[in-house]
């Protein structure tokens, strides 16, 4: 089992002993996990715990929350010669955030397009956070369409941007907050998305799924998000796990 989406120095930062958090994921099943970076600043702590985890990739890329700083432009060129790294396998996470808007608008959409000139460069995927966005994040996507694919991670938006989406090669990965009670919505949307588009992440510590909410999350709580899109989709959770591992291997060329 995967998780496609997880940060693991921010799980530090919530006084979680990572040690314990993966060897609990290991125990649950979680054979792999996507480690997405937040900003360049912390790639060689992050290689190290690649280096000493063997199920963990990684991404690079500037998170639009951590936009807001002077040396942006020095931040995206450190993506931008890092970026054909064998060990990087998308560039993310990117995108937009217009509902806490921690940075202004036209330097999250300048940081934006630059990391998808950067994936469509360097070949390789690209991670995308959308928060009340979902105009101006289609927008760039058909503007800058990244060849190799991509996420709307944690998804939340409604079936036509998940279909705007599919059509530009996104897959669309569903997190914890699908698991809430308030999202049938979402469920609904998760029904309609094409097996082979579909991917499962647990954005951790972030949202963490029922019956953990309000607790960190971690990637071993991947799991019962499994287990709720597995019920959606009137298949076993091996079964998903079997569909979403193809997926993230084929979209990020996971060693097999
Ligand atoms: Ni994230």
């Amino acid at each position: 089992m995967i998780d496609t989406h997880t940060h693991l120095l921010e799980i530090v930062k919530k006084e979680l002993f990572l040690e314990t958090v993966i060897t609990e994921a290991r125990a649950v099943g979680v054979t792999r996990m996507i480690d997405v970076a937040i900003s360049p600043d912390d790639w060689g702590e992050r290689r190290e715990l690649a280096d000493k985890y063997p199920e963990v990739s990684l991404t690079l890329g500037v998170h639009p929350h951590a936009c807001d700083r002077p040396d942006l432009e020095a931040a995206l060129a450190t993506v931008e010669e890092l970026a054909d790294h064998d060990d990087i396998v998308a560039i993310g996470e990117t995108g937009l955030d217009w509902f806490r808007d921690y940075a202004p608008r036209d330097v999250q959409l300048r940081a934006f397009e630059k990391q998808l000139e950067i994936a469509r460069r360097c070949g390789k995927p690209v991670i995308v956070h959308n928060r009340n966005a979902d105009h101006d994040v289609i927008e760039v996507i058909r503007r800058v369409t990244p060849e190799c694919g991509g996420v709307l991670h944690c998804f939340s938006s409604g079936y036509d941007i998940a279909a705007q989406g599919l059509d530009l090669g996104m897959y669309i990965s569903f997190a914890g907050n699908i698991t809430y009670k308030n999202a049938s919505e979402l469920r609904e949307v998760a029904k309609r998305i094409p097996l082979d588009r579909l991917l499962v992440e647990t954005d951790a510590p972030y949202l963490a799924p029922v019956p953990k909410r309000g607790r960190v999350n971690t990637p071993g709580f991947v799991l019962y998000t499994y287990a709720v899109v597995a019920d959606l989709l009137g298949v076993t959770t091996i079964e998903l796990a079997d569909i979403v591992d193809r997926n993230a291997t084929r979209l990020f060329e996971l060693a097999r």
